[in-house]
């Protein structure tokens, strides 16, 4: 069969068309404006999402979750996504949300994090489908914007109720839901199962987008023919790769996957750290993010974990900057005699000097 064949390449949440299907996950410490601006600027993501932002810090008016929650004027569409317990102040937040600007509100249910559940937050309110049906119908009455659940399959392997509590929350008026197959308890490490993702496509009407360890092609086809979603979201593999949306885009119109050179990751790499300086105002805030985004970007370079250590033990954004440099220099150098010509993960050749020696 065609692997094309049959492929959603849109879904619209009301009057919100996300074209191509492809959404940027939300991830605390990343998704910041300046990740998401690089994703936009490379191209092919339908849809980008904030990282999450407390509700009660964001209706308090806490100076970090407004500037967490600041998008810009020309990122549509956008969706700013919260979390809480209470559902009075996810009202609040959700209305604070739609003033924003954002096109999208959508509700976290889905945080594993232990500070996040313990509040019955995040992915707790799988376990608690009253508290989860005030909130979204407490959020549904404030604001006229779309509104839209993200979720885990359940907390754990004994309760993946997903599909009741998807439904649920279209009864009370969300108007899309993503889910990443992992329960509560898996964490980050379970064996791949999206079957209650599938179920939940199948009962009710709102799109369904499916997440969770989409990195290339393969899986993203492997996740739309497994569960008959209308789009897919991608998180880590979007770090490593921030080509990964053009290039599934690509191959999903039937085009060559586009290829990234060195040059032009060294180019998004430096030219992301420069924006790092300007968004954290100091090296210190620059540094701890430019070093965790470089510990995913950097995965699959030849000799990367020379990189990363340099990057890590760099002082200064300009140290960093001159390691990613003096790294991307070599490597040329590396190339042009003869060593790997592809950043693909192509192990050395016995004997050849380190790009990084
Ligand atoms: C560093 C990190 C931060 C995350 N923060 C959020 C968050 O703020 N909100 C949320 O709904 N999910 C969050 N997630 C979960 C991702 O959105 C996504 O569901 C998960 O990583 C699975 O997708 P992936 O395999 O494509 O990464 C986070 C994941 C990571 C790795």
């Amino acid at each position: 069969m065609d692997a094309l064949a049959g492929l959603p390449l849109a879904y619209s949440v009301r009057n919100i068309r996300v074209e191509p299907n492809l959404v940027l996950a939300p991830m605390e410490g990343v998704t910041d404006l300046t990740f998401r601006r690089l994703i936009r600027k490379i191209g092919g993501a339908g849809l980008t999402v904030t990282e999450f932002i407390a509700s009660e810090g964001l209706r308090r008016g806490a100076e970090k979750m407004e500037e967490m929650a600041r998008i810009d004027p020309d990122e549509h569409p956008v969706a700013i996504q919260i979390y809480g317990r209470d559902p009075t102040s996810m009202a609040e937040a959700a209305k604070i949300v739609q003033d924003l600007g954002a096109d999208i509100c959508d509700l976290n249910f889905g945080c594993p994090s232990k500070k996040v559940c313990a509040h019955s937050g995040g992915s707790a309110l799988l376990k608690d489908p009253v508290l989860a049906q005030q909130i979204v119908r407490a959020v549904r009455a404030a604001i006229t914007i779309p509104l839209t659940v993200k979720m885990r399959s359940g907390f754990d392997s004994t309760q993946r109720n997903c599909p009741d509590i998807a439904w649920m929350c279209q009864e009370e008026g969300a108007e899309a839901i993503t889910i990443h197959w992992r329960t509560r308890a898996d964490l980050y490490s379970g064996t791949r199962a999206v079957d209650k993702i599938a179920e939940t496509k199948q009962r009710i009407k709102i799109p369904v987008i499916g997440n969770g360890d989409i990195v290339d092609f393969a899986s993203a086809v492997a996740m739309f023919r497994d569960t008959g979603v209308d789009g897919v979201m991608i998180g880590r593999g979007a770090i490593k790769n921030p080509w990964v949306f053009k290039q599934v885009r690509a191959q999903m119109l039937g085009l060559p996957c586009p290829a990234v050179d060195a040059e032009e990751k060294r180019h998004v790499l430096v030219d992301y750290y420069e924006s790092c300086r300007a968004w954290f105002r100091s090296d210190r805030g620059a540094l701890g993010r430019m070093k965790k985004i470089s510990n995913y970007f950097t995965h699959g370079l030849p000799y990367a974990s020379e990189l990363r250590t340099t990057i890590l033990r760099s002082q200064s954004v300009d140290a960093a900057i001159e390691a990613v440099n003096m790294y991307f220099d070599n490597l040329a150098e590396w190339t042009a005699r003869g060593g790997t010509n592809r950043l693909d993960g192509s192990v050395a050749e016995e004997g050849d000097a380190a790009p990084f020696a």
